[in-house]
């Protein structure tokens, strides 16, 4: 059972969802509050997550199994590092607010493999720490296109409409394969970070209390 006040939320979303724009609002608003906050991603910055950035930009070859295994290995090192650990930083007391967790993995990695095999590898993350909520900002595949194309300069490799298509419908399976043990509160992204940013912060301030 949940003994901490400080909580620990997942951002999740198709690519040009406005995550990471959601993530720093978030940030703002908690701290604001006077929360201490942690925000975070994956793939990370450290070393593993650096790896699979040079991966996914294609300038590194990896079959798509090793890519798999490296977004475990990333996300084991991200939860229990000594230094950067997110467990150890809610244990300090931090709200922590990723930008991508396991959900990412299910729905990618599961877009090119057996899915049941992506949530058995991830297990292990899964039973250290799983998010009190996942918030998926659900945006439709056209409009995500578009933001992609017009506000980047590098196009990852799953970055087609096709691609997009296929992750989202595996985002929706892994939800609802893991419904018993994962809570995911999804809210529509195709409309301004401002509308969007609302629904996240009532849902947030709700599991607060507040
Ligand atoms: P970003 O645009 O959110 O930084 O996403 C980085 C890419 O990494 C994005 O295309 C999704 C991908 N990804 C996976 O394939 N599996 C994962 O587990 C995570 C965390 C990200």
């Amino acid at each position: 059972m949940k003994t901490r006040k400080n909580l620990f939320i997942a951002l999740e979303g198709i690519d040009g969802s406005g995550k990471s724009t959601q993530t720093k609002l978030l940030t703002e608003q908690l701290t604001a509050q006077g929360h201490k906050v942690y925000s975070t991603f994956e793939p990370t910055n450290n070393q593993i997550g650096k790896l699979i950035r040079d991966i996914l930009r294609g300038n590194t070859k990896a079959d798509h199994r090793v890519i798999a295994g490296l977004f475990v290995a990333d996300r084991l090192d991200h939860l229990l590092n000594e230094e950067y650990g997110i467990v150890k930083k809610l244990e300090e007391g931090y709200t922590v607010i990723m930008d991508r967790y396991l959900f990412s993995s299910y729905a990618y990695q599961g877009a090119h493999m057996d899915i049941d095999w992506v949530i058995q590898a991830n297990a292990m993350s899964a039973q250290i720490l799983r998010p009190d909520v996942n918030i998926f900002i659900d945006v439709s595949p056209e409009v995500s296109m578009h933001r992609v194309h017009t506000n980047r300069e590098n196009v990852e490799l799953f970055e087609t409409l096709d691609g997009l298509k296929l992750v989202r419908s595996k985002y929706m399976e892994a939800f609802e394969k893991l419904k018993d043990v994962e809570y995911v509160f999804s809210v529509d992204g195709n409309r301004t970070p401002g509308l969007i940013a609302q629904d996240i912060w009532q849902k947030v301030q709700s599991m607060l209390g507040q």
